[in-house]
This record gives C-alpha cells, structure tokens and sequence, in this order.
C-alpha cells in the first residue's frame, strides 16, 4: 500500500465516510478535529455510516444470483462482483469490523495528526475561511512528503493553493455522498499541481476502491455537477413554468432514456435545501416573473412545509408508505 497514513480533517457527513472507506481498505485513518466537542458529534456519525455500510454488505448477500445483482451492489466495499459468494462477503464483513475498531484514530491535537501522514483530506465546511485558516495552521506541521487533497464541492483548489505551503502537492479529490455506493472520486489539479503528484492521487483513489475520474483542467462544478446542475435546472424550470408535473417529467426522462430515476426523484435525494440554495446564487433569484425566482418560491413552499426530500420523509415524492 502506498499510502499508510491517511489524515482527513473534519468529522462531517463526506469526512466520516472518507475516513470510514480509507479504513476499510486497510488504510491507517487520522481525523484531526478541532475539539473534544466535535471529536463527540463525530463518533455518533462514524457509527451510523460504519452501520449502513455493513449492512449494505449484508444486504449484498441476496443479490447473488440476481441478474440485477451486478448494477446493484456496494461498488466501493466489493472490488468484483463476478464470482462473489456469502462467504466472501462474511469475510469483507469480518474484516470491516477489525479496520473499523483498529484503524480509526480522532485527534485533536493538530501536529500529532497529521505526523508521518501521506495524504491529508481536508473536507470541511464549505467555507473559504475556515479552509484557509486550516491550511495555515497545517502547513508547517506537515511532514515534506504529504499530498494535501480538498473534497470542497464548489470552490477551486487554485483558491487555496498558495495558503498550503506546497501548491505542487496540492489539487482536489471530490467525492460523492454515500462514497461507498457512489465510488466516484473526480480529480482535479490547479495549474501548478505537480503531474506526478496528481498521478499518485489517483492511485489513491482506485487503493480506496473508488474510481477515479480525471479532469484535465480546473472545472467549477468538475465533471458531475458541470452536468447534473444544468439537468435538474431545466427539469425545474419546465415544472414552475407549468409546462409539466413532476410526474410527468420524471416519467418522459425515465422511459426516453432507461435511466432509473427522473429529475425529481435525484433532487429529493440531493435535498431540496441544497437545491434551493443553488438556484438563489443566479442572479435573477430575486427578480419576480423570472423562471429562477418562480424555482425559489416553489421550493421554499416545500422547505417551509418541512418536504425537502427523501431524509425527511417526503418530498416531490412521499417515502412514507
Ligand atoms: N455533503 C455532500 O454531499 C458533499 C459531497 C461532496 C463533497 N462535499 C464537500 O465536503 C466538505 C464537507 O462537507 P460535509 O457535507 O461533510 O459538511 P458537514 O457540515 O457535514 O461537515 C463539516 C465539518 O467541518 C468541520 N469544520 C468546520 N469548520 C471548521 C474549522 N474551522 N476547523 C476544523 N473543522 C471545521 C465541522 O466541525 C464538520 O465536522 C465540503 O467542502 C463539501 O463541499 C460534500
């Protein structure tokens, strides 16, 4: 293995699920947080994904034999899906409980965590800030060899890359929620991302059984949301425009393109509150008559009605029967 040490900085929702699938791939996992308080509001989480994932393990146990089987299964905790038996599966189950319990550190204290480390995974909040503030505060304590990754979603690593002591051994490694499904891992340097540094992160990336997806250039959004935005943008529009229910267009995508879910159903799974916000940074969100501004007051109505998707329960769609 050629990165031991893995350190990822924040303990939120990706920061669990990074650190939990580093683990699970045998890697020795660090997570610097900034105090006993957030070391506590980690632990809940780390149990709650490292329970999800082994029972998504489980689970896999009765798609075999299923023809359906091969599109279904947890890609980021089975390597192959041909020739996969229970027993195989036991064993993955087996040794995820032993990297769980064994490989998994939380550290306050910044110089201790990230010592001897090969790459840090910085995903914290979405906030330019307290980014910044971390690169500061890491970049003297970093040991010469560590590659430094952001999994930020929406900023761009040239932002960054001169508070981080080492701009070459810098760029982004963006992962998508439940990674241990959505094994993608988009990689994306800045100009002076060293070429070699950037290979090795994507050696990384396949180590920890995700696939890696190669941007050749900076990209706002990268590959996924360079599409996906646009996508559910348009799906909405035709929606507050009334041109078509929810239903329907779901249903015209589905049936026109074999894809398995609509529009619809991805934005109750992506929340309608990220969704909303995304549609209030265009420019004519305030400006009434306009299609952005209809879009924002249909998804406020839901918002405030408590239906932003599927983790509460109902959104376009109702998941309480
Ligand atoms: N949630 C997603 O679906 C998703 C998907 C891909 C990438 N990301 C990216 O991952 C990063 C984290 O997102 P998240 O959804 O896990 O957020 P989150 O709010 O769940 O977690 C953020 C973490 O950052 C920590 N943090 C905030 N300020 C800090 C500071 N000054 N010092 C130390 N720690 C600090 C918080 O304590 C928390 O543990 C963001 O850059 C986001 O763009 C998120």
């Amino acid at each position: 293995m050629s990165f031991a040490k893995v350190v990822v900085a924040g303990g939120g929702v990706l920061g669990t699920q990074i650190g939990l699938m580093c683990a699970y791939t045998g890697h020795d996992v660090t997570f610097w947080l900034r105090s006993e308080s957030s070391i506590e509001r980690t632990k809940p989480k780390l149990e709650r994904y490292s329970k999800l994932m082994l029972d998504d393990l489980a689970a896999a146990k009765s798609l075999i034999g299923n023809p359906m089987g091969a599109f279904l299964y947890p890609r980021g905790l089975i390597r192959s899906w041909d020739g996969i038996t229970a027993d195989m599966i036991d064993q993955l189950i087996a040794c995820a409980q032993k990297y769980f319990a064994e490989n998994i550190h939380l550290e306050v204290d910044m110089a201790k965590a990230v010592a001897d480390a090969d790459i840090v995974i910085e995903s914290m909040s979405e906030d330019p800030k307290a980014k910044i503030g971390v690169y500061t505060a890491m970049k003297d304590l970093l040991p010469e060899k560590t590659i430094l990754c952001t999994n930020s979603s929406t900023m761009l690593p040239s932002t960054f890359a001169e508070y981080t002591g080492r701009p070459a051994k810098y760029c982004a490694l963006h992962f998508a929620n439940t990674i241990w499904k959505n094994n993608t891992a988009e990689i994306m340097g800045h100009p002076g991302t060293d070429p070699g540094v950037y290979d090795q992160v994507v050696k990384f990336a396949a180590e920890i059984n995700m696939v890696p997806l190669q941007l050749h250039k900076e990209q706002p959004g990268y590959i996924l949301n360079s599409m996906l935005v646009p996508f559910l943008s348009a799906a909405q529009a035709l929606y507050a425009n009334e041109v078509a229910d929810p239903e329907t267009i779901d249903l015209t995508w589905q049936l026109a393109t074999g894809a398995p879910a609509g529009p619809f159903r991805i934005l109750d799974i992506v929340g309608l509150e990220t969704a909303y916000n995304i549609n209030q940074m265009k420019p004519d969100a305030a400006t009434p008559g306009t299609t952005t501004y209809k879009i924002g007051q249909l998804l406020k109505a839901k918002i405030d009605k408590g239906e932003t998707g599927v983790n509460a329960g109902r959104g376009f769609y109702d998941y309480t029967k």
